[in-house]
């Protein structure tokens, strides 16, 4: 079920709250499937659910730096010329909550893709995964927005 513009719930304080910031790049999607693999168990989420969570994230994060402008091969950015994407994995209300930012323009939406279409299945696969999912935009410290997906929890985190 697709949410457009709406968000999800929020921290509540009791919960779990980690957040990363990767730049714009290839090598964020191990980094990021690692950093997600190691947090969710560290909080007890069971194995199938922080699996998920990795394929949702790579493919988010995919389109962030799709989205964002990803350096050619070779090319040697500097610093200050990476887009950031940011990461955040929550646990709030019994749900898992992931939430990509990025700072590029565009809606995301799931296309009408044919079986002979090359792309165009990455949202269809979060949502499949995740089964709720959504967006919002937002303005500071840079324009853009926030695409998230969420899962109810089976069971609470154990630490
Ligand atoms: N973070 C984003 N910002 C702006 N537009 C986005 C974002 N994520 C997705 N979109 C839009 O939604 C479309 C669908 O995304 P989806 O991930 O399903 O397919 P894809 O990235 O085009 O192809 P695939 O993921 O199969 O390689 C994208 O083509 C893009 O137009
Ligand atoms: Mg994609």
């Amino acid at each position: 079920m697709a949410t457009l513009g709406a968000r999800p719930p929020l921290h509540d304080g009791r919960d779990f709250r980690e957040l990363v910031g990767v730049a714009a790049l290839p090598t964020a999607i191990p980094l990021v499937r690692s950093f997600a693999r190691a947090k969710l168990s560290a909080w007890g989420v069971e194995a199938d659910h922080g699996w998920e969570c990795q394929q949702v994230l790579s493919e988010l994060v995919t389109n962030a730096f799709d989205i964002t402008g990803e350096p050619l091969p070779g090319e040697l950015l500097a610093l200050d010329e990476l887009a950031i994407i940011l990461v955040q994995l929550r646990i709030s209300a019994q749900r898992l909550i992931v939430e990509v930012r990025d700072s590029g323009d565009g809606r995301p939406q799931i296309p009408d893709t044919g079986v002979n279409d090359e792309g165009g299945r990455g949202l269809r696969l979060a949502t499949m995964l995740a089964g709720t999912w959504g967006w919002y935009p937002v303005a500071a410290p840079k324009p853009g927005k926030v695409v998230w997906a969420s899962w109810a929890l089976d069971r609470e985190a154990t630490s």
